[in-house]
């Protein structure tokens, strides 16, 4: 499973970098919101840092703005992935942008039927909210099985983008269905491996080394 993290911060995009598992990067109008200074700015700055799809996503919410705007993001790095939401409006830009050749990530999806649409409609990405159904008590996973079932019949070339993943167990599930990328928040992506049994077999490990270094010392003093 491609690993992508769901930030707009260039300082946590910057530590993940350095590890060389980030395959790429999911933005939002929320998430670019956050972060001081121009989003134009700020996602150049990601492209230069990750070599790998960067999601961009457009607000306007009627199909001639979504394209004008899917346009411009495009046109700021090769690696950008212009996002559009899954309303009527944003499958018709999916369809127009799509024809153009830019790569698109329909988001906000909730349902399986939505996933088909977009699919059809030329989108390279679904992005399912699994965290935001969990919220509203249902099963988020479910739909990423759903849809990758569905276009495990077909022909698409459209990945499944499993998106608001809160925590490693998500994660787990959703490499275990198969999804082809997973997108998750820096904390979470840190929480992928972390063990504690890991740093106190690290820490035994390097204190017997440590006391047996000192009896050959001791020996070899006498
Ligand atoms: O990638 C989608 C993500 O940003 C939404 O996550 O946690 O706000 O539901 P969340």
């Amino acid at each position: 499973m491609k690993i992508f993290l769901d930030t707009a911060s260039l300082t946590e995009i910057q530590e993940a970098s350095a590890l060389g598992v980030v395959d790429g990067i999911t933005t939002n109008p929320s998430l670019l919101a956050r972060e001081a200074g121009d989003p134009e700015t700020i996602l150049r700055e990601i492209c230069r840092l990750i070599d790998g799809p960067i999601s961009a996503e457009v607000v306007a919410t009627d199909a001639p703005g979504m394209i004008e705007e899917g346009r411009h993001w495009a046109s700021l790095h090769p690696n950008i992935v212009v996002k559009c939401p899954c309303t009527l409006e944003g499958l018709k830009a999916t369809r127009a942008l799509s024809s153009e050749g830019h790569r698109v990530n329909m988001t906000l999806i909730f349902s399986p039927t939505q996933a088909l649409l977009a699919a059809k409609a030329g989108a390279r990405f679904v992005s399912p909210f699994v965290g935001r159904l969990d919220d509203i008590a249902t099963p988020g996973m479910e739909l990423v099985r759903d849809i990758l079932q569905i276009f495990d019949n077909y022909d698409f070339d459209c990945e499944v983008l499993a998106a608001s993943l809160r925590h490693p167990m998500h994660v787990v599930e959703a490499a275990k269905m198969g999804a082809h990328i997973g997108t998750m928040p820096y904390a979470v992506f840190n929480g992928l491996l972390k063990h504690p049994l890991t740093d106190i077999g690290l820490k035994k490990f390097l204190d017997d080394w440590e006391k047996a270094r000192k009896e050959m010392a001791t020996k070899a003093a006498r």
